[in-house]
């Protein structure tokens, strides 16, 4: 493609580090579908003739055949997917096909295919956080009321439900959403036409192209257009945050189902066993979900160092950004579907949950907002009361109610018998009705919210 200018051919290494065709040929769609635009608007302000546009168009519906069918000749030597479509197209077509790159060079060709490329990743992903908030919402629904431990520190801290748990998942899963649509939003502005770095003097159309690849208008700097890949770091910083999110919960999953807790259970499908240890149920998609955030994360960090030293405007550092967003975004699809899977699949044990909501006398603070509401106490003093009545409960190996109100009146002689009614871990869970809390009643009112949503 250069052989005017040089006399000799690269050599093997040169051709090895500089060849990106065996990762970017995942493009091939966007490519074709950017030469595409970029040939419909070249005939359409007559820089090549209509016959050029239909010999190209013809062209690239073979190759997109070749390729689809694996069939195509893909040629390292091409160094990329841009040479290799390019080539191929002049192989078959003459003349025309010399013609495409009229206009434009690789510099703003990958930035629009990889612009592409990530907003189709995008929405896929977007669609798969949709299906795992209803998934989320779906067990929120089921288990407004199901008790289980609220924790701090991994420390019983006060009871919540297995509803409101999820509905915290959902929250966060869909402001993640919002930080994909977000950064679509910013994305969505067409580099092609920037050519090299300078723009170019043919009478070119930048609004046409930009308009029929979906894009919301032509970026307006072409420097920028051509050194800027802050739409991969945006989309990465949203997976890696998705990522953490999920990775999050899949630690809960491990945790839950560790007979220890014995809080879920997963299914045989979800699950695996151990070649030696026959009573086996690791919860190995819940860890790599937890593990696969590693890589994503990964990712971000990975581009954001390739692009802070880099002097505008583009340079070859630049073909490192996109193994790290292919992988992530195939990584975060995989950890959504999982997840999604998990949570239909998990199956709470109510009575263990339960159970656990009431112990490490998680009502204590119940107890002390009973005596702050009671008996008008500081509730500093109420914490101190309270501290001091647990110690008691601790010393002789019972819960807070398992103590007589003789027991609590040593320490507090105002204590009367309606304190009872704060200490079990449901009538805690009803009290929190303040807006977000956990009450049942609250969680059931957020849950059809939610549905109404994602209906
Ligand atoms: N394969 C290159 C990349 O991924 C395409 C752009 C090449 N541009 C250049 N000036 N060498 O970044």
């Amino acid at each position: 493609m250069w052989g005017g200018r040089y006399a000799e051919g690269p050599s093997a290494i040169m051709r090895e580090i500089n060849a990106s065709i065996g990762f970017d040929r995942k493009m091939w769609q966007q490519d074709i579908r950017g030469s595409l635009a970029h040939a419909g608007m070249l005939a359409h302000v007559g820089i090549i003739s209509a016959d050029d546009e239909a010999a190209i168009r013809q062209g690239m519906e073979t190759i997109a055949k070749e390729i689809a069918e694996g069939r195509f000749p893909f040629d390292e030597t091409l160094e990329d997917i841009h040479l290799n479509i390019e080539a191929r197209l002049t192989e078959r077509i003459g003349e025309a096909g010399k013609r495409l790159h009229t206009g434009r060079s690789r510099n703003d060709q990958v930035a629009t295919d990889f612009r592409l490329w990530v907003r189709d990743a995008l929405d896929g992903l977007a669609a798969q956080i949709e299906d795992c908030l209803r998934a989320f919402v779906s067990v929120a629904a089921e288990h407004t009321g199901t008790l289980m431990p609220g924790f701090t520190h991994l420390q019983p801290a006060q009871p919540t439900t297995l509803g409101h748990h999820m509905l915290a998942y959902t929250e966060m899963l869909s402001r993640d959403l919002g930080r994909f649509r977000d950064a679509r939003t910013r994305m969505n502005e067409c580099p092609l036409g920037a050519a090299a770095l300078c723009g170019t003097g043919f009478p070119i159309d930048r609004h046409m192209t930009a308009a029929s690849l979906g894009f919301d208008g032509p970026t307006r700097n072409s420097l920028d257009s051509v050194a800027s890949r802050d739409f991969a770091l945006e989309f990465l910083s949203a997976c890696a945050i998705c990522a953490t999110h999920l990775s999050r919960f899949a630690e809960e999953i491990v945790i839950w189902t560790s007979p220890a807790f014995g809080f879920i259970r997963l299914g045989d499908g979800l699950t695996t066993g151990s070649s030696i240890m026959p009573q086996k149920r690791n919860p190995d998609a819940a860890e790599l979900v937890r593990g696969k955030t590693g890589r994503i994360n990964g990712a971000l960090i990975g581009l954001l160092t390739v692009m802070k030293g880099l002097a505008l405007t583009y340079a070859k550092d630049m073909q490192e950004d996109k193994e790290g967003v292919f992988d992530a975004a195939q990584s975060l699809s995989l950890c959504l579907a999982a997840t999604a899977a998990m949570v239909r699949d998990m199956k709470p044990d109510l009575a263990r949950m339960a159970a656990a909501a009431g112990a490490g006398f998680s009502t204590a603070t119940d107890l002390a907002d009973w005596l702050v509401r009671e008996l008008k106490m500081p509730f500093r003093d109420a914490h101190h009361v309270t501290g001091r009545i647990v110690a008691k409960a601790e010393q002789m190996g019972v819960d807070i109610s398992g103590l007589t109100l003789v027991e609590m009146q040593e320490i507090e002689p105002r204590i009367t018998t309606s304190v009872f009614g704060v200490l079990s871990p449901a009538a805690s869970a009803a009290s929190r009705t303040s807006f977000g809390g956990t009450a049942p009643s609250n969680v059931a009112r957020m849950v059809k919210e939610w549905q109404e949503k994602l209906a």
